[in-house]
């Protein structure tokens, strides 16, 4: 009860971040399995933080400007559909500017609740937006969504709780994933909630590996960073010159690659911790690492996975050259028994 116990400022996050212990298991799997992989989760420490925020400014990287346009086009409509008095839950809050034109054009919300692993970045989010915005009950929650989340009970009572989540996160989930997680945030919102999600769509090669492999070499810092992060949370000794960054679409899978590629022969070692023991890994030139899987949907296969997890697309909203979409979904209707059936 206590580590849960609710704090009284708006500002203290409620800690259910996972143990260490695990954290290191769920690295060491990925690097030992046969297709070494790190949890893209692992990005966000606080210089990944702040590269992505530096990825959003890129030219190359059209999501987050696109997503803007679309929730300023339609911010009324969005409004409309999701009602007054919502409660709205924010898996990874650090949207900033998306959540305030989506709070701002809401009537009247019960509160805002942001779910986030960082807890730096959520700390000091939820503290602008509760000083911007006075009459908003600001619940932050320091956790990591992939997991089950228990929300915060607020002062004022809600209509109904919606999720937002935006900025295309929930292409960072296998398919299969994805249908988990959005069973679980219908379970969580209830038969009276609502979803407004933020989808990247297919479009041509050119752009996706762009938008993944700027010119700046932000997006290759961000990714190598992870290293600096896996280094840091399990005294690991990657060296992060011994690798590059790469990204490509592979369009059969409808899916965005990132992988840190070995530039030589090297070994790394991560040390015995939490009664678990050393590992020691051996690359070749040219062996990688995935760090993320970006998918990309058209709106009709998003609707298609969404229903498989209790969810019905009710509205789509799109750019001119159709990049991106913001979808409004609610969940589906239980199938009445019909009169025959009933006893
Ligand atoms: C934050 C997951 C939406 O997939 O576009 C950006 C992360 N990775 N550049 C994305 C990311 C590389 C981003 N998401």
């Amino acid at each position: 009860m206590s580590t849960l116990a609710r704090r009284s400022r708006a500002t203290s996050p409620i800690d259910a971040r996972p143990a260490a212990a695990a954290l290191r298991r769920e690295i060491v799997a990925g690097l030992t399995a046969p297709a070494r992989s790190l949890p893209c989760k692992l990005f966000y420490d606080d210089v990944g933080a702040a590269l992505f925020e530096g990825i959003t400014q890129l030219d190359a990287y059209y999501p987050t400007r696109t997503e803007l346009s679309i929730l300023r086009c339609h911010a009324r409509e969005i409004a409309a559909r999701l009602g007054p008095r919502c409660k709205i839950v924010e898996p990874g809050s650090g949207s900033g500017l998306k959540t305030r034109l989506l709070l701002e054009a809401l009537d009247e919300p019960a509160a805002y609740v942001p779910v986030d692993i960082s807890r730096a970045q959520l700390e000091e989010f939820a503290a602008t937006l509760a000083a911007d915005m006075p009459g908003l009950e600001v619940l932050p929650l320091a956790a990591d969504y992939t997991a089950g989340l228990e929300l915060p009970r607020g002062a004022r009572a809600a209509r109904r709780v919606a999720m937002f989540f935006p900025g295309s996160t929930i292409g960072n989930f296998e398919p299969a994933d994805a249908v988990r997680f959005l069973a679980r945030a219908a379970a969580l919102v209830g038969p009276d909630g609502a979803l407004l999600i933020g989808v990247d769509r297919k479009k041509d090669r050119a752009t996706l590996e762009r938008a993944y492999d700027d010119p700046e070499g932000v997006t290759a810092a961000f990714d190598l960073n992870i290293l600096t992060h896996v280094n840091r949370l399990c005294g690991a000794d990657f060296d992060v010159a011994g690798f590059r960054h790469h990204a490509s679409y592979d369009e059969a899978a409808g899916r965005v690659a990132m992988h840190l590629v070995s530039l030589r022969r090297q070994c790394v070692s991560i040390p015995a911790r939490h009664g678990e023991p050393a590992v020691r890994l051996a690359f070749d030139v040219g062996d990688a690492i995935r760090t993320e899987h970006c998918y990309k949907y058209h709106p009709s296969e998003f609707a298609a996975l969404a229903r498989r997890a209790g969810w019905t697309l009710e509205a789509v909203w799109t750019d001119p050259r159709e990049w991106f979409a913001v979808l409004y979904l609610e969940p589906t209707c239980a199938p009445r028994p019909r009169r025959a059936d009933a006893p």
